[in-house]
């Protein structure tokens, strides 16, 4: 597996792919690597004859008081898990290299990005969609893959490829989760012990929310009935739970539409967890 530092590198490696038409599969990541960030590559083999991985805590995506400085880090674990996936190429830039001295350049998706998590993470979408357009634009891929985890993630860097024109497929692969339901997250590594074993109140929730959908009259109703669960749960302090349309995040007024996504941000302690799942 080629390991590329600079952009000029990461030129020399693309530019014969290129020439001979091979298809890029690029999945982006800012590294302590998980089965979920396995599972994209994995399904990103099938489609692609090049798959380049990059390796990047991006700091514009970190609020002031969020977690850059001590967000998992495990650089020869990450190279030695992608190594036995036989990736191509892993891109792991410094920080300088992304973003130089006199760096000015911010990319926005209007509105989707001040709902769900962009209420309590100002900036934090604007900071994803920046840097995923620099990696765009220097791994030069043709198709790139996301978790459903970080649902509202892919849908707006998928707004931002439609409406920038960028050639690109985007690709959004099921969540993987532990054996109790819990969504893999490099940031589960925070929980406690208490906080681990209370966690998975959130996946028995949706699911039982997603059986039981016909019984409600209405969202409302619905949201109520998760709150209630998950709160039964005392180390859980909810953000929100919200029902929104799977293809654009707008609201959901009727539980008999289809495409009706159930979402939701709780606290456990000072970990904050997403999870999001298809009711319909
Ligand atoms: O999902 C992530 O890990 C990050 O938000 C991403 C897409 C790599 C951008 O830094």
């Amino acid at each position: 597996m080629k390991i590329l530092k600079t952009i000029s590198e990461v030129k020399e490696y693309i530019k014969p792919l290129k020439l001979k038409d091979q298809i890029i599969g690029f999945v982006p990541t800012m590294g302590a690597l998980h089965d979920g960030h396995i599972a994209l590559g994995e399904e990103a083999r099938y489609e692609c004859d090049c798959l380049i991985y990059s390796i990047f805590v991006n700091p514009t995506q970190f609020g002031p008081n969020e977690d850059l400085d001590k967000y998992p880090r495990d650089l020869d674990g990450d190279i030695a898990k992608l190594e036995a996936i036989d990736v191509d190429a892993v891109f792991i830039p410094d920080r300088s290299v992304i973003y130089p001295e006199n760096y000015k350049t911010y990319v926005k998706v209007d509105e989707l990005g001040n709902i769900l998590c962009g209420k309590s993470r100002v900036d934090h979408f604007q900071g994803v969609t920046t840097v995923v357009s620099k990696l765009f634009n220097i791994v030069q891929c043709d198709e790139a893959y996301f978790g459903k985890k970080d649902i509202q993630q892919f849908i707006i860097l998928k707004k931002m490829v439609e409406d920038l024109n960028m050639p690109v497929k985007m690709i959004s692969v099921d969540t993987v989760r532990e054996d109790d339901g819990l969504a893999k997250s490099s940031r589960n590594t925070y929980l406690s012990a208490d906080e681990r074993a209370a966690a998975p109140v959130l996946y028995r929730s949706m699911v039982t929310a997603k059986k039981n959908i016909d019984l409600y009259f209405s969202p409302e109703e619905l949201i109520e009935d998760v709150h209630t669960m998950i709160s039964m749960e005392p180390l859980a302090k909810i953000e929100y739970i919200e029902l929104r349309r799977y293809n654009d995040l707008s609201e959901v007024e009727d539980l008999s539409e289809e495409g009706i996504l159930l979402i939701l941000a709780v606290r456990f302690g000072t970990t904050r967890l997403i999870d999001n799942m298809l009711l319909r």
